[in-house]
């Protein structure tokens, strides 16, 4: 131990053990079956949608890592940053194949129990989306009378975006990025501009001794693959168990969702793919 360390500090590392530290108790009390009689399958159902808010939790909190990173001029070191995110993702795509496991039948044993929660009502995804820049105030409806919640999607919602600050930190760096993206209002969504995807082009066709610029962009490009392949393994999942059932947050279920599945975080970085290269 640190001979500096205080005597408080002492006692405090010597009280500490595995469980304390995680709090195990506590977290797994946290299960609350609402089923009557309660249902099996509605614990897994509960450790799944936990384990996702967890992992949730650390995506954002390396979201902002990423961002102090980039507003700071740190751009290889963003590089890290975004390779665990995408780890993460990709062991959330893997995660949703564990409802693979849970029958209709089965589902359909505890639904009722559920009233009208839905992932509509997951502050932390609707974060990671506004923080990444896909801002639809529509979804504002589903944290009325949650004002601890609301402020949070607020703040993400008027606070620059993870592609507003790549791109900042782009032009800072000598990249001709328009005027018109760095000055526009972050409290919409990002449109799509003919002249970015210039800037990325000639970058990607010629990145000179910046290739860790052309590197970030393909990172960034991983995760929003990644976040596309969820909502893909998403609605495969919905409609093995719910068919083309409506959802318990009042949409028409899989067909709501698969009206969400083309959105994009970085649609320049796909659009760039559209060009001629001189080779
Ligand atoms: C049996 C399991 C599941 C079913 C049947 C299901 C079904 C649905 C349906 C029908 C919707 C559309 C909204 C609605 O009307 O409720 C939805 C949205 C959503 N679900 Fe699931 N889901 C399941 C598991 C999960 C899991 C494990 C997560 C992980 C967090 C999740 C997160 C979400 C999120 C974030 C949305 C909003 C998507 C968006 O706005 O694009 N769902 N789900």
């Amino acid at each position: 131990m640190d001979p500096k360390a205080s005597d408080y500090d002492r006692l405090r590392i010597e009280e500490l053990n595995y469980n304390s530290y995680l709090k195990v108790p506590e977290l797994t009390n946290l299960q609350v079956l609402q089923s009557r009689p309660p249902h099996h399958d509605e614990m897994f159902f509960i450790v799944i949608h936990q384990s996702f808010e967890l992992w949730f939790k650390e995506v954002l909190h390396e979201v902002d890592l990423l961002m102090a990173y980039l507003t700071a001029g740190h751009v290889s070191r963003t590089l890290k940053v975004l390779k665990r995110i995408t780890c993460i993702m990709e062991c959330l795509c893997q995660q949703i194949q564990l409802l693979s496991t849970l029958t209709p039948e089965e589902f359909a044993g505890f639904r009722e129990a559920l009233g009208t929660g839905s992932g509509f009502q997951s502050v932390q995804f609707r974060e990671v989306e506004f923080v990444c820049g896909l801002r639809d105030p529509w979804f504002f409806q589903f944290f009325e009378g949650r004002p601890e919640e609301l402020e949070r999607l607020q703040k993400r919602f008027q606070s620059p975006s993870v592609y507003d600050i790549f791109l900042r930190a782009m032009a800072k760096d000598g990249y001709a990025v328009p005027e018109k993206v760095l000055q526009r209002d972050v409290a919409t969504g990002h449109e799509l501009n003919d002249d970015l995807v210039e800037v990325f082009r000639n970058l990607y066709q010629d990145p000179k001794e910046n290739y860790h610029w052309l590197l970030s962009c393909e990172a960034l490009l991983d995760l929003d693959t990644l976040w596309a392949k969820w909502r893909a393994v998403h609605i495969l999942m919905v409609t093995r168990t719910i068919g083309g059932k409506k959802g318990t947050g009042g949409s028409k279920g899989g067909e709501f969702l698969e009206s969400r599945l083309k959105l994009r975080f970085f649609p320049e970085l796909w659009e760039v793919r559209n060009a001629d290269w001189q080779t």
